[in-house]
């Protein structure tokens, strides 16, 4: 409330069962796990941990992972796997060799590789996204580490993985075809017809192995890649039909001076998505496919991208350490609220955003943080990702906000309040994620039930905002930004009510009375 009593700003959209999107995919709340800084080495394995297990991870990491709500994990990069060889990963740890990972200028020791992370993946409940090697390697180490995970007996690499102690098959089903490799900084960058190329046939050679896999093609490193949309055209001119996926990767951070516009991240993404959707179509057009290509939007956060290149937080070239601290980001309560947006935006696109891993789950650019031999806890962008992939469910509704305009630099005008909406239709249950993305003022929000009749109760709510914008989690206060009960929640057979503080990010949950 104002100082006044009442709030000055009001905004409505109607809840409609009608209004359905697509069905909530459960790969949209993703994650991400790269042989990268404190991800993997004190991130989720450190064998001398006090709460590490007999295979050395650790549990204070695992039940913070399960508490996320994590569904699936795209492993084992990012710009790593661009040069990795996954077979100095297995077998006897001891006679592992100790590598140079080239894309963040570290040592690599392959203490944990594929049977190791497996092992952690079933711990934690969550299906694996492999990313195959597409930058210093080919074809036949595709085929080869698809072997070594899938094959179920007889052959060398199947009989290899049971020799290394895991009889069944791993069955991952869904693969990159490589990693952003239309960035220049990618090892084995290509240019799209020479990586359009190698992507379809890996793809079809793959499929001669498995026709029911699930494959990704690499798609832009971002959306203002000078390759945009000409990239993604002529990559899937190539590999139309062999794949079921193009990636998109979205990184945002705000600019000195500019918050207004970091808050409008999430319309970047609806933009990025929609351009990428209509390029595929085209091509499928002109190909006269009847066939649709969806989005994996499989690298996506907030990174202040400026501290890493001013070598703020970056790594010191001259040391090539083993798991040194790099991109650290430490998120604070603005952050927390364009990742709830970004959540928004990726579940109006549902119909064509079927798989999204954020990018990452511990230590760098992560909900999760650890030190080594200390403690584990939450920052702020955990609870946006933890609510909404628990409350999301049955079919995504789409919204039409009405209500205040803010201007921005980038996007022109936009408005503040932004939302999405699911119902379970089985449960009786209607879950409402809401942004207000002003900056001085509550918002009064009305949402009228009509297309669904008043039969709700209100059975959880949640706002997650703070007077001090840079509030954040850490080691000494690591519950100073949490999720609080929603203010002026009330609901009749008509409407619900509720209200939405400035730069805040709430979510509702409705049950059938
Ligand atoms: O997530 C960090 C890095 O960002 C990944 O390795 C790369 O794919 C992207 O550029």
């Amino acid at each position: 409330m104002t100082t006044q009593g009442e709030p000055l700003l009001s905004a409505s959209f109607r809840l409609d069962p009608a209004f359905t999107v697509a069905p909530v995919s459960r790969r949209t709340f993703g994650s991400f796990v790269e042989h990268m800084g404190r991800c993997v080495y004190t991130g989720i394995y450190e064998p001398g941990h006090p709460t590490a297990d007999t295979d050395g991870f650790r549990q204070d990491v695992l039940a913070l992972t399960r508490e996320l709500g994590v569904s699936v994990v795209r492993y084992p990069g990012g710009n790593f796997v661009s040069g990795y060889r996954w077979e100095d990963g297995i077998g006897p740890v001891a006679e592992r060799p100790v590598r140079r990972d080239l894309a963040w200028h570290c040592l690599e020791t392959n203490e944990v590789g594929i049977d190791e992370f497996m092992r952690w993946a079933g711990k934690a409940g969550v299906e694996v996204i492999y990313a195959l090697n597409l930058g210093t390697r080919g074809i036949q180490e595709a085929l080869d580490v698809h072997e070594y995970l899938n094959h179920p007996d007889r052959t060398r690499l199947a009989e290899l993985r049971r020799s290394n102690g895991t009889d069944k098959p791993y069955g991952v089903r869904m693969f990159c075809l490589g990693n952003e490799l239309d960035g220049p900084w990618q090892t084995g960058h290509k240019t799209a017809h020479e990586y359009g190329r190698l992507a379809a046939e890996t793809a079809n050679a793959l499929r001669s192995a498995d026709p029911d896999l699930e494959l990704v093609a690499v798609g832009s490193s971002n959306s203002s890649m000078t390759t945009f949309a000409a990239w993604e055209a002529e990559v899937l001119e190539q590999t139309y039909e062999a794949v079921d996926y193009i990636s998109a990767h979205a990184y945002y951070e705000p600019v000195e001076g500019d918050i207004a516009s970091f808050l409008a991240s999430s319309v970047d993404m609806d933009h990025f998505v929609e351009r990428v959707v209509a390029t595929a179509d085209s091509v499928g057009a002109r190909l006269k496919s009847t066939k649709r290509i969806m989005v994996s939007f499989d690298e996506w956060n907030v990174w202040r991208q400026a501290d890493f290149q001013s070598g703020i937080t970056a790594a010191d070239p001259s040391e090539w350490a083993v798991a040194p601290r790099v991109i650290e980001d430490r998120y604070d309560v603005t952050d927390a609220v364009v990742v709830g947006s970004l959540l928004i935006s990726l579940l109006r696109h549902s119909d064509r955003v079927t798989a999204a891993c954020q990018a990452q789950l511990v230590n760098v650019i992560a909900p999760i943080r650890s030190e080594p031999g200390g403690p584990a806890w939450r920052q702020t962008i955990f609870h946006p990702f933890a609510i909404t992939s628990r409350l999301a469910r049955g079919q995504v509704l789409r919204v039409e906000p009405h209500g205040p305009l803010y201007d921005t630099a980038r996007f022109g005008e936009v408005p503040m309040v932004d939302a999405v909406a699911t119902y379970d239709a089985e449960a009786g249950e209607v879950s409402v994620f809401v942004v207000n993305r002003g900056q001085d003022q509550p918002i009064s929000l009305t949402v009228p039930l009509g297309g669904f009749g008043g039969t709700f109760e209100v059975a959880e709510s949640w706002t997650l905002a703070d007077p001090d914008l840079s509030a954040a989690n850490t080691e000494d206060e690591p519950d100073r930004v949490v999720p609080v009960e929603a203010s002026g929640v009330t609901i009749t057979d008509e409407e619900l009510r509720l209200e939405l503080p400035p730069v805040s990010w709430s979510a509702i949950r409705l049950v059938t009375r």
